[in-house]
């Protein structure tokens, strides 16, 4: 069972993803629970900040592979009305419209790395990892790109996507996705939101916006990155690379 819990505190809140038995990848549940939730954040005048993290020493695996082996059965229309959900819960830092500090405590892969290259500030254990390993399964990080383009860079983000390598957060930090590190890193996140909530609720609106007020990331073509993503979900090598994951073997591409 998938869902997000919600804790509440004096001007910030903590969300934590569960999926227990996935690593908590993004199952559609998750995903829709995790944009309902951040609306009613967003709507929350007594919520200043909020923290995003995961529950059982994981952050996120990103999507779920299971459901992505279901979706290969759907048609095009199909994939087209699947990325309401699927691309929007990458979408849930701006959705929130607050300061998003997430609190990396465990693997942060794929999707997982979408969002906390989307958060404001990560903080991290020592001993988290992180990377988008998309590509051995037969298909590209296209929702997240944007924003791990915008945290780190073109280059950065395409070497990252095209070696899938996984890195430490040592190496998080000194290209940028890290801020901190912590031995807790949601003790450390909790503070932090603290800190900010306790800031002037008018100014730090302001602030938001003048955050908020860059376009580096609308110079990426969002609609046709998940446009290519629905052609890649018709690909053959997509179920292969998904089967070979589930049986621990080496993909046989067929290039098709
Ligand atoms: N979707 C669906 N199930 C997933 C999942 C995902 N993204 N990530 C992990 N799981 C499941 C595994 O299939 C396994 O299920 P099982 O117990 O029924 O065999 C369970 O979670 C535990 O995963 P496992 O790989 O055995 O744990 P681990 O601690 O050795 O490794 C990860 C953890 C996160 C490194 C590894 O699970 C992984 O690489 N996951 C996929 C990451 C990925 O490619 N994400 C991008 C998706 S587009």
């Amino acid at each position: 069972m998938s869902e997000v819990i919600v804790e509440k505190y004096e001007g910030y809140a903590v969300l934590f993803m569960s999926n227990k038995k996935k690593r908590n990848a993004l199952d559609s549940e998750l995903s829709k629970a995790l944009i309902n939730k951040a609306k009613e954040l967003s709507a929350d005048n007594s919520i200043r900040a909020v923290v995003l993290t995961g529950a059982d020493n994981v952050f996120c695996a990103g999507a779920d592979l299971d459901e992505f082996s279901a979706a290969l059965a759907k048609d095009a229309l199909g994939h087209y009305k699947n990325r309401e959900v699927d691309v929007k819960v990458f979408d849930i830092v701006k959705i929130i419209g607050k300061p998003v500090i997430a609190a990396v405590n465990g693997y942060a892969l794929g999707g997982g790395f979408g969002l906390a290259c989307s958060a404001h500030i990560v903080v991290s254990s020592p001993m988290c990892k992180f990377g988008m390993p998309e590509l051995s399964l037969g298909i590209f990080p296209y929702v997240i790109f944007p924003y791990v383009i915008e945290a780190i860079g073109k280059r950065k983000a395409a070497s990252l996507a095209l070696t899938r390598k996984i890195i430490d957060a040592e190496e998080a930090k000194k290209i940028g996705v890290v801020y901190e590190i912590a031995d807790n890193p949601l003790e450390k996140a909790m503070a932090v939101a603290k800190s900010i909530a306790s800031l002037s609720p008018a100014v730090l609106k302001l602030s938001m916006e003048a955050i908020n007020n860059d376009d580096s990331g609308d110079s990426i073509n969002s609609k046709y990155l998940s446009l290519l993503r629905i052609v890649n979900f018709a690909s053959e090598d997509l179920k292969i690379g998904i089967d070979a994951f589930k049986k621990k073997i080496k993909p046989e591409w067929r290039g098709k």
